[in-house]
């Protein structure tokens, strides 16, 4: 069973990108990080980033065929605009954890609204690069509660 991390447009600048929002760390550093822990719990984590709506809406489709179990997903802008990417995760029905680095409550009114949260598992925002491997450790203790199916 597999995790899927999506990250939507301009989480590739992330290290460059107003740093004051989303700090410090590139996708990459983020990334192996959620790898490691993954495996360190037995589990095998597989992240994509994507500046294209239909790319994240295809990965979301193949999931339901490879044994994806959990996505975690910051769809960053998409968060406030994409009913499509919204209409993908309730189409395949696979939970997810939606996570935001900055406090998406405390910035402009157009952030607060998100197409994502009332499907999710739960939301996580504010708390950086940590907002991602928090979600990780939920996702990894409910898998190791749930048997292999
Ligand atoms: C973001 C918040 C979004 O409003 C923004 O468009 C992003 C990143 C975050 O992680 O804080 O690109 O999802």
């Amino acid at each position: 069973r597999r995790i899927l991390v999506l990250h939507g447009p301009n989480l590739n600048l992330l290290g460059l990108r107003e740093p004051q929002h989303y700090g410090r760390d590139t996708l990459d550093d983020i990334n192996q990080r959620l790898i490691q822990q993954a495996k360190a719990a037995g589990f095998t984590l597989e992240t994509l980033q994507s500046n294209a709506e239909h790319v994240l809406i295809e990965r979301v489709h193949a999931a339901l065929n490879d044994g994806t179990a959990f996505i975690i997903i910051n769809p960053a802008a998409f968060t406030h605009t994409s009913v499509a990417l919204r209409d993908a995760l309730a189409g395949v029905k696979i939970p997810f954890i939606e996570v935001h680095l900055s406090n998406v409550h405390a910035r402009e009114p157009f952030r607060q609204h998100s197409y994502f949260s009332d499907l999710a598992q739960g939301v996580i925002c504010g708390l950086g690069a940590s907002g991602y491997e928090l979600a990780l450790a939920h996702v990894l203790m409910q898998m190791a509660q749930t048997p292999n199916p």
